[in-house]
């Protein structure tokens, strides 16, 4: 996998050279683009992600950007019913108001939608072209009219560390204890064969998984003030997986909690 960072249009220089330094993504030529298997590109609509390689039946890949004013239109379509399992794995109906540690950011769609349901969220990534994508999806957001959209903006923060790091800081007393720390690794498919959504075959190309998901959950152990929530695919507790206090069941993915 070749990754490489291209800029056009009137893009400003200062952030664009941030950008850069963060990833240490070669910088290339619009004409040279065909040697890499995917291209973060600035332009005057933000910062995205796009693969390169077409998979069967594809004619075109589309970018990847993350935009919070989409996610909070779809959010409002989608009515509260559709993340009824996410509100009850973090435990929305005991507790509220509440501060949530993602410390799995990914594309931030998670942190939104529990910001949304009233949530403080402090988002972690680890990954700086994946930490480059949400911050510039909360930049350009940071310009919306839309008062709800800014209310939700506003309870979300983020981060770009390993949450291991943050563990740390929160151990020697530097960071509070979050209410609840919810962790949404990179899997491995438990069936080779599964679609998965565009957006995380992308992150699954770029990231690869994490093969010891377990560790994450045991090094947050102690560091939440009333439970940890691990999302996983499928609807069952695998094999050799640290057994849950209880699950909450879900379509794709359930929640194992850990009271
Ligand atoms: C499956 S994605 C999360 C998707 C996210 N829940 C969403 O709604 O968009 C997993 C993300 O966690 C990040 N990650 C994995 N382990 C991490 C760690 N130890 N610290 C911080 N980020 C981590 C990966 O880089 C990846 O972006």
């Amino acid at each position: 996998m070749k990754i490489g960072f291209v800029f056009t249009g009137e893009v400003d220089t200062d952030y664009c050279q941030s950008i850069k330094q963060l990833t240490k993504l070669p910088s290339l030529e619009l004409s040279e683009k065909g040697k890499f298997t995917h291209i973060l590109n600035l332009d005057e609509s933000g910062l995205s992600l796009q693969s390169q390689e077409l998979r069967a039946g594809e004619t075109h890949k589309q970018p990847t950007r993350v935009d919070f004013q989409d996610a909070s239109l779809l959010y409002r379509k989608e009515s509260f019913g559709k993340h009824q399992g996410l509100a009850k794995a973090v435990g929305l109906n005991k507790h509220k108001p509440m501060h949530v540690l993602d410390a799995t950011a990914g594309l931030g769609r998670d942190a939104f939608i529990l910001a949304s349901m009233g949530c403080e969220i402090t988002m972690i990534e680890q990954s700086p072209i994946i930490y480059s994508l949400i911050f510039d999806g909360l930049k350009r957001a940071a310009y919306t009219e839309d008062l709800a959209l800014k209310g939700i903006l506003q309870k979300m923060s983020l981060l770009h560390a390993k949450a291991q790091d943050y563990f740390k800081e929160i151990e020697q007393g530097k960071k509070a204890k979050p209410d609840v720390i919810y962790l949404d690794p990179m899997f491995p498919p438990r069936n080779k064969k599964a679609n998965v959504k565009k957006d995380i075959g992308l992150l699954q190309e770029v990231l690869g998984f994490d093969e010891e998901s377990n560790d994450l959950l045991k090094a947050a152990k102690g560091f939440a003030k009333h439970r940890i929530v691990v999302k996983r695919p499928g609807s069952k507790v695998s094999k050799g997986s640290i057994k849950p206090s209880f699950i909450v069941p879900g379509k794709t993915a359930h929640f194992e909690v850990f009271v």
